[in-house]
């Protein structure tokens, strides 16, 4: 058997899941969050979060890399032949992100580009629904693929597709290395010269301030459950496979905790550079911060750029925002992409290189289709229900999987005795009781709105065919890789212990 490769150094690999963590996720969904949730309140049921759900999910799939040391599906199968499917399901959902999450990082490169000459012109809602995606009426009708976005995505795969195929040390680290530093000089010189413009304060104010009464409703701490799952790649295989790159005697507590809070501060800052700027804009345009306010694709390509226009050195904050976004997507990709790859390395004896060209070029083609005049719709139907349904779900799974049917008190004393501290019988109640209670909740409370009315408008058809179907599709091949019977038998056998035997 081949032997498995690992990380360089600790901070290699604090390096690689924090960047992997940190992405589009922290800069534009944390701030608008926070900001619709009850602004500084938000924070609490954020840190709750954090630490009742955050850390022992990321303690917990950490130590399950260490130990079983294999991709999701390796890991899942060396535990009961018959979960692997469950590792299929997260890589595959993975997988689903890669393809459209690339898109996403295409536009940030772009309009890095654009930021020279603020070629967003004097419009930046007409420009980029209109000249820059070509957007059409119906993620039904594809329209035309828009090339620039095309070319840009290219890139961006490449850029994954290099760091992947070199390698743990040589590729993913090194590319982690040299991002995430620059990541965070980026965004502390853009908040250095950002909190100073008029009008930033009121941005900060209106963010951090509290207002309690949201604290009594089941959405926000929802909402904050959510972010933190997503925003620390949890439940989607990637921090599986990353530490199953750890040598055996690493660490996992303590590194699981430095991940969880460099992630949530940087949440923090980006949410200080967000608001800054939106603060300033209001000030500028002389209207209340809730009418500048957003979340998502709106905010990073049309709010920003309108502020951007509007603010006294355009080329130095665009550009600084723009690559900063850059960074954290190229970074989270790079993740993602592994993922899948050492699912494919694991499950085919396939060498690695191979398994990246495979993995790179698929999805490539199928992000091809995200590129067109209808991608954005289309890309918004499926990361809602990709996120509402395939992270949660696969989260939701694995924890009480491992929790009620496994010999989790196994799983933390393998946990003590390689970590820096040792983890209580605390971990065990989180995970066995208020994590998956948690995730319950919203995986049933987005079922019932889905079922009750189509997301965002959409016809049942577009609903129906990128919404229901890819996540019908990802169950149908995940059963369908657990069939093939391939690579894992040996190990399978000897590690059924770790099962509870009732
Ligand atoms: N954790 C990554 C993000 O926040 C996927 O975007």
């Amino acid at each position: 058997m081949q032997k498995r490769e690992t990380w360089g150094s600790r901070s290699g690999f604090i390096l690689a899941a924090v960047g992997s963590a940190i992405g589009l996720g922290n800069i534009w969904r944390f701030p608008y969050m926070a900001y619709e949730n009850g602004g500084g309140a938000f924070l609490i049921p954020y840190f709750v979060a954090m630490l009742l759900a955050g850390i022992p999910f990321m303690m917990l799939e950490f130590g399950l890399g260490h130990k079983f040391r294999g991709s999701a599906p390796k890991i899942f199968a060396s535990i009961s032949k018959r979960w692997e499917w469950l590792g299929w399901w997260q890589v595959l959902v993975a997988f689903v992100i890669a393809c459209y999450y690339v898109v996403v990082i295409a536009w940030a490169i772009d309009y890095f580009l654009l930021s020279f000459t603020q070629g967003w012109t004097a419009d930046p809602k007409g420009f980029f629904f209109g000249e820059f995606l070509g957007l059409t009426d119906s993620p039904l009708n594809l329209g035309d693929i828009q090339w620039s976005i095309f070319g840009a995505a290219a890139f961006a795969w490449l850029v994954a597709f290099l760091a992947v195929f070199t390698g743990i040390r040589g590729g993913i680290e090194r590319a982690n290395k040299i991002f995430m530093p620059i990541l965070f000089i980026l965004v502390l010189v853009f908040i250095g010269r950002g909190v100073m413009l008029d009008g930033a304060a009121d941005g900060l104010n209106w963010l951090f301030r509290p207002d309690f009464s949201a604290l009594t409703d089941g959405k926000v701490w929802a909402d904050a459950f959510g972010q933190i799952f997503f925003s620390l790649s949890l439940g989607f295989a990637i921090m599986l496979s990353y530490s199953s790159y750890l040598p055996k005697e690493s660490d996992v507590s303590n590194n699981a905790c430095m991940t969880v809070f460099i992630n949530c501060g940087f949440s923090l800052l980006a949410g200080v550079m967000i608001f800054s700027v939106l603060g300033y804009m209001a000030a500028q345009q002389g209207v209340p911060i809730s009418e500048v306010a957003g979340g998502g694709v709106g905010l990073a390509f049309i709010t920003l750029p309108t502020a951007i226009n509007l603010m006294p050195m355009p080329v130095f904050f665009g550009v600084l925002f723009f690559l900063a976004l850059m960074f954290a997507g190229l970074s989270s990709m790079i993740s993602i992409t592994e993922a899948v790859v050492s699912a494919i390395i694991d499950k085919l004896a396939m060498p690695r290189r191979q398994a990246a060209t495979l993995v790179c070029g698929v999805g490539f083609i199928i992000s091809t289709v995200f590129t067109t005049g209808g991608g954005l719709l289309l890309l918004d139907i499926v990361d809602h229900f990709v996120n509402n349904f395939g992270i949660l779900f696969g989260g939701l799974a694995e924890i009480v999987f491992i929790s009620w049917f496994c010999n989790l008190e196994a799983l933390r004393k393998h946990i003590n005795t390689v970590s820096d501290f040792s983890v209580s019988s605390v971990w065990n109640v989180c995970l066995r009781f208020i994590t998956p209670m948690m995730l319950g909740f919203m995986v049933i409370s987005n079922f019932i709105t889905d079922l009750s009315e189509n997301y965002g408008g959409y016809s049942d058809t577009a609903i129906l065919l990128f919404g229901w179907m890819i996540l019908f599709a990802c169950i149908v091949l995940s059963m369908t890789f657990t069939c093939r019977q391939c690579a894992f038998h040996e190990y399978v056998s000897t590690n059924q212990h770790f099962r509870n035997r009732r």
